[in-house]
This record gives C-alpha cells, structure tokens and sequence, in this order.
C-alpha cells in the first residue's frame, strides 16, 4: 500500500498522522455545527456543512489506512482501550479538577461525565478484544444493530375523505418498523405483546413522506421493547412534523412459535441507559398488572 519504503518513524507518517488526526476533528466539529444549524432551523446550512463533514471523515479514513496497513482487530483494540484507560483515569479526572478549581461547577460535572463514559468504552472494547483473543464473539447487540429508518409516501387508500391519513394507518407502519428491529436484534420471528405510550402528535396527508424512526430501548430474556418515532414531509416544502410516538413490546419466537432468548442489549451510552431503565420499568409495570 505505501511502496517500498518502510513507512515507519518517516516524516510522511508523522505528516499522515496529523493529517488524520485534523480531518477527524473537522467530521466531528462540522458534524455538531451542522446538528447545531439544523436545531436552530438553518436547514441547508446544516446539509453542506454534513456533506463536508463526510467527505473530511473519508479523507481521514484513507490517511489511516495508509498508515496503518494491514487490518489487524486486536492491536486496534489494544491501542483503543489504552487511549480510553489514560481518559478515564487521568485527562479526564484531570480537567475535572482544573474546571472546579477554576469555579467552574457545570463544566467539571461535564468532564466526570466524559471520564465516565470512558470507563464504559475501555469495559466494552477490552470485552471484544478479549472474546476475539480467544477466538469468540460477545454476546448480545447494540442499539445501532438493529436500528432502521424506514420511509413510505401516504397515498389516497390510506387516507379519510378529508385527505388525512387513517391513525390505524400509521399504527401499522409503526408496527411493522418496531418488527423489523426486534427481528434484526433477536434474528427470529417476533410478535407485538402491547404498546405503551402512543401518541398521535400532528395529522398527516396524502402525498407526505413518512419517516419511521425504530430503535430497541430494552431486551429481557423474550421480550424487546421498540420506541418508534414517526414523522411526516411535505415534500414540496420539506417541512418535517413529529406524526405518531410508541414503544412497542415484542417477543421473540422459535420456529414452534413459542417465546425463544434474546441476546442482550450492549448499552453504550447514558441515553441508551436511560431508555433502558425506562423500557424495563414498562415491562415490569405491564408484567406485575397481568399477574392475577
Ligand atoms: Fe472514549
């Protein structure tokens, strides 16, 4: 990939390095102000800005292939839980101390959230590392895994003779999205057991785009819980509306039908936990008023 040349201790990896390092940094910075533009409502300003946040993501995405070479997992882990044991244990707890020093209260409790959260990334890459070292795989998913944006138009059949699309309509889209994930976590068939906290927001109409939102919040041992987002474009305008919200519980089921395991969910940041809770404490709610 890199010639003859051994590329090691030269200039040009040192120029590679901080290259990657630059490029990786302007993602992230553009990636936030585009979130920011698109926040405060500044719609295009936040779309060049993502595209080139993407295109500064693969420009650093081919410096560190170059530099790195051959595609080795376990080094790539070994160096990552390093860099996020010296966050968690020494920069982090280190600015903490520095901001409340300084008197700055919120900041501090800003940065033992950082430390925090990277004690949660040096546990789960030493987990994998440690699995792929021994040749296995770790149990259980992460959110991401299963997550599906899904997008449909709203044509006449679905609609009233006002032009509003039917709530049951919606229902059915959120439904069949919530499956969707629930059948990519647990990879088995899964059926709805009940929905909790439905809410129609705003009314939709024929000829809008609708945009379904499905992540898993929850996994217990047969049961996912699904929140779907629904939203509605009018695409001539591409003002966007939050349509229908829902947390669907699915159980997963072997090929007898009957309820089958679900591998656990990998939470990996404080929202994810917090939906977790959430989700587990509807289940159990639920759970509690069946039993007679
Ligand atoms: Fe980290």
């Amino acid at each position: 990939m890199t010639g003859a040349r051994n590329l090691d201790k030269s200039a040009t990896a040192e120029a590679l390095g901080k290259t990657v390092a630059e490029k990786s940094e302007l993602f992230q910075r553009y990636s936030y102000y585009a979130a920011f533009a698109q926040d405060a409502g500044y719609e295009q300003t936040a779309d060049i800005l993502m595209a080139t946040a993407r295109n500064e993501a693969e420009c650093a995405r081919q410096g560190l292939a170059h530099l790195l070479g051959e595609v080795d997992p376990v080094s790539f882990l070994d160096m990552a839980v390093a860099g996020e044991h010296v966050d968690r244990t020494d920069t982090y707890p280190e600015l903490e101390r520095l901001a409340r020093s300084e008197g700055f209260d919120e900041i501090a409790d800003y940065f033992r959230i950082v430390a925090e959260a990277e004690g949660k990334h040096e546990n789960m890459l030493g987990l994998v590392r440690d699995a792929l070292r021994h040749g296995q795989t770790l149990e259980g998913r992460t959110v991401a895994y299963s997550a599906v944006d899904m997008a449909q138009i709203m044509l006449p059949a679905q609609a009233n003779v006002a032009g509003y699309v039917h709530g049951g309509d919606l229902m059915k889209l959120a439904d069949n999205a919530a499956w969707v994930v629930a059948c990519r976590h647990a990879r088995k068939n899964a059926v709805t057991a009940n929905v909790e906290e439905m809410n129609f927001h705003s009314r939709v109409k024929v000829g809008d785009l609708v945009l379904m939102r499905a992540r898993i919040t929850y996994a217990g041992r047969t049961s996912m819980e699904v929140r779907v987002d629904v939203r509605a474009e009018d695409l001539l305008s591409g003002r966007r509306v939050e349509a229908l919200t829902a947390y669907f519980m699915t159980v997963a089921l072997d090929a007898q039908g009957n309820p089958a395991r679900v591998p656990p969910l990998i939470i990996s940041t404080r929202e994810e936990h917090k939906s977790y809770e959430e989700g587990r404490a509807r289940y159990e709610a639920k759970r509690r008023a069946r039993r007679p």
